[in-house]
């Protein structure tokens, strides 16, 4: 990776008025963590199909035991990484206004970020379908798949969005509202292939933005949206270029 792009990119978030991040599946990986695409991707293990909403619904207790194998088993052990802890510092240090974040992971909760925008929704929390009723996932036994409703008996969905589903209006109008005004966005760890959140740094650039992505590979966005490309591991390159900003 070229020092050029990362002092670049390093003097344009020294001057950002307002810079932001937008993450995706790749900043989570050194966390143990797999991406959804890509070598070892959850989609090359399991049918993304059974993830739609109306499949889970007509065939609950088939979808359950695989969404505690992805998304609770694994995701339970999974520590922030310094990837994580750098936009947490950055943040810190006044130098990142908040993060739009495609994972369901809570991950840049838990590292210390405090504004974290879950496009996609979390992990954390699940709803009943018949009561609408949310309950935090800590206070749900996996013993029994599909987990009853506690309040009702009714079918539980964990509250991150399948595929088929709209994103929750408020959280796109943050997201949204928070790239207009952005004048810089890291991208990390995301190939922006699922809309609308991939158009989030294509926000941000139409408004005249500057776009520093870090990935291992070229993705998308790398030859018509992004400026500074830091090609390597979100865990290195991220504490990489916040040394270079906050010293
Ligand atoms: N460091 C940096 N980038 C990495 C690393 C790493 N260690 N490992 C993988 N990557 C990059 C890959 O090159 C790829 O560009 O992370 C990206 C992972 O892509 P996806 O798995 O498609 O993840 P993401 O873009 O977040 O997927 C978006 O798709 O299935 C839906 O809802 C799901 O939020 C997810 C959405």
């Amino acid at each position: 990776m070229s020092n050029h792009a990362l002092h670049n990119a390093a003097e344009a978030l020294k001057k950002a008025r307002c810079a932001m991040a937008f993450t995706g599946a790749g900043i989570s990986v050194e966390s143990g963590i797999p991406p959804f695409r890509g070598p070892g991707g959850v989609w090359s293990k399991y049918d993304p199909d059974k993830f739609e909403k109306g499949y889970f619904k007509r065939h609950p207790e088939e979808v359950w035991p695989l969404l505690k194998e992805i998304f609770y088993d694994m995701y339970g052990r999974a520590k922030p990484n310094p990837a994580h802890l750098a936009l947490a510092e950055l943040e810190a240090a006044g130098k990142l206004v908040g993060i739009v974040t495609q994972n369901i992971d809570s991950l840049h909760q838990d590292a210390g970020s405090r504004v974290v925008h879950e496009y996609h929704g979390s992990t954390r929390r699940m709803q009943c379908l018949s009561c609408r009723t949310f309950f935090k996932t800590e206070a749900i036994s996996l013993d029994i798949l599909p987990p009853p409703c506690p309040a009702c008996g009714g079918l539980l969905k964990p509250d991150f969005v399948f595929f088929g589903e709209g994103i929750p209006d408020d959280v796109h109008r943050a997201a949204t509202d928070l790239a207009k005004q952005a004048d810089v966005c890291l991208v990390i760890g995301t190939g922006g292939e699922v809309v609308p959140a991939g158009r989030i740094p294509i926000v941000v650039k139409r408004h005249g933005g500057t776009i520093i992505e870090i990935n291992l590979r070229d993705t998308s966005y790398t030859y018509n949206t992004t400026d500074y490309f830091l090609e390597g591991k979100a865990g290195t390159r991220t504490p990489e270029l916040v040394r270079a900003v906050l010293g």
